[in-house]
């Protein structure tokens, strides 16, 4: 281990806080949040989204920023040697090992995606998409992601090259380091973020009814769709899945990321206050300027039944495909101008978060290995770029949904599940409410103590008893699966099979290094 050498830390409070936000912060923001809302009943979805962002995200950004900043102090920046910390127990780092993971595996697909949203910045700008329909806008993007000709693009060159230099900016923060890297990042790209986001907002709000002979399809219509609750649909448990897989995906928990930054901070940094500013930016971020934008603005191009149906086409339909149809309509005055704004506040969220998916693996090798940052950054991007070849070339076959299944929706109420339990039980929850109260700007108020303990894990396990009745067997199996696509989902899975295996191997071995280095 590189026990002598003095680990990195944030260079400002500000700065941290950007940092972790900018985690957070992401495309789940702008794409994923308007279209699950959308799709679950609008006002209906934000009433279990709210009592979960309460009883589980506020939590576990608390428990998460405790148990880094705990495992910080042992010069640990992953989650392996955190959960070794918590628990004197052998197996305690083969569980840290799913935050690298989960972690890992969103890297993969999300950068890929990540990196869309910087080609559409550099095609908005240069006009490649006006008066499109949703027909030649649908092959616009397919064609752009190598599915199927369109005469704007010939191949997936474009698209690969845009993923190469993606990866390359990601790798190149995280080779510059936390404060250099991270931090210098995030106190650029966030004001910038949220800067574009309140500009397209208020372009928005301001657009008013664009056809006047179809008044029915207003922007207010479209404020409508989000915030009027339908309660009729808040007996369906599937909306209730649906809020709390969002407020897991938004907030960045049950990814090892938090705690990555986390372990970065001086041992009496507070903890308090900077969870909570995270999370409440993060839920500005989403509730009030992410609802503000894609779905209010197709209303008032499309109307309400439309949107329904782009909604249902899933995240990427709306951002890059009615959006760019609005930006390059003639109705959208100065379209390029907002269009460029808005994939490239999507590629500032981007790049903010997909960072954080770096750093953990990154802190392993660093700190379990004692390998340079230059050597830790190139292992992973070896890997990285290895397995995204197979999420760009089989993205038709379901291969990027499924690791998003396992890795960004079902692994990360495992993994909070998992550190819920270590922390607040194994560790002990007087121990670790200390922890996450020791320096605070303010004491946190009592009852999350027992939410903590209780609350929150009940929820977890509710949340996976409820899966494992209703969908264990048939996903597992690909029932509902494309059959043409279910030699790719296996393929996903081995891939997956095979990281996580890797990793495993790799804690082991760490571990098996450090003890004859203990012994010698
Ligand atoms: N929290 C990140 C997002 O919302 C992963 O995209």
């Amino acid at each position: 281990m590189s026990q002598l050498t003095e680990r990195e830390q944030w260079g400002t409070k500000i700065g941290l806080i950007l940092a972790v936000a900018g985690n957070a912060v992401g495309l789940g923001n702008f794409l994923r949040f308007p279209v699950q809302a959308a799709q679950n009943g609008g006002g209906a979805f934000m009433i279990p989204y709210f009592i979960f962002f309460l009883i589980l995200g506020i939590p576990l950004m608390w428990i998460e920023w405790g148990i880094g900043r705990h495992g910080g102090k042992y010069r640990h920046g992953s989650a392996p040697g955190m959960f070794d910390v918590i628990w004197k127990n052998k197996l305690a780092k083969y569980f840290g090992a799913l935050g690298l993971f989960i972690s890992m595996v969103i890297l993969i697909y999300y950068t890929y995606i990540e990196s869309w949203t910087l080609g559409f910045s550099i095609f908005s700008i240069f006009g490649l998409y006006s008066n499109e329909t949703s027909a030649t806008m649908h092959s616009f993007l397919k064609s752009y992601q190598g599915i199927g000709e369109s005469t704007h693009f010939s191949s997936i060159w474009p698209a690969y090259i845009l993923m190469l230099v993606t990866f390359a900016i990601n790798f190149w923060i995280l080779f510059k380091g936390i404060s250099k890297g991270i931090e210098k990042l995030a106190r650029i790209a966030m004001p910038l973020l949220f800067l574009f986001a309140i500009i397209l907002a208020i372009r928005i709000i301001t657009i008013g009814t664009p056809n006047p002979a179809l008044p029915e399809n207003s922007v207010a219509n479209g404020f409508g769709f989000i915030w009027n609750p339908n309660f009729s649909m808040l007996g369906d448990p599937k909306i209730w899945l649906a809020a709390a897989g969002q407020i897991f995906f938004t907030l960045s928990v049950g990814m090892g990321t938090i705690h990555a930054y986390a372990s970065y901070l001086k041992p009496h940094d507070d903890i308090a206050l900077s969870g909570l500013t995270t999370a409440s930016t993060n839920a500005f971020a989403e509730v009030i300027l992410g609802a503000s934008i894609a779905i209010p603005v197709a209303v008032a191009f499309f109307g309400l039944s439309a949107t329904e149906k782009i909604a249902q086409g899933g995240a990427f339909n709306l951002g890059f495909v009615s959006m760019p149809i609005i930006f390059g309509s003639n109705a959208f005055p100065m379209g390029e101008v907002f269009g460029f704004m808005w994939f490239l506040l999507l590629f500032f969220a981007g790049i903010t978060s997909s960072v954080a998916m770096g750093q953990p693996v990154v802190a392993f090798l660093e700190d379990e290995f004692g390998m340079d940052r230059k050597k830790a950054v190139a292992t992973l991007a070896f890997v990285v770029l290895a397995a995204v070849q197979f999420v760009v070339f089989f993205l038709q076959y379901g291969f990027l949904d499924e690791m998003d299944y396992w890795a960004g929706t079902f692994g990360l109420v495992v993994f909070a599940l998992i550190e819920t339990i270590l922390f607040m039980w194994v560790f002990g929850a007087d121990k670790a409410w200390k922890e996450m109260n020791d320096g605070g700007d303010f004491q946190i108020p009592k009852v999350f103590y027992y939410i903590m303990k209780f609350v929150t894990p009940l929820i977890l396990m509710v949340l996976l008893a409820w899966w494992f009745i209703e969908s264990a067997i048939p996903t597992l199996l690909l029932r509902n699966a494309d059959p043409n696509n279910i030699p790719y989902i296996w393929g996903a899975r081995a891939l997956m099979v095979t990281i996580a295996a890797g990793l495993i191997y790799l804690v082991k071995k760490a571990w098996e290094n450090n003890r004859s280095e203990e012994l010698s």
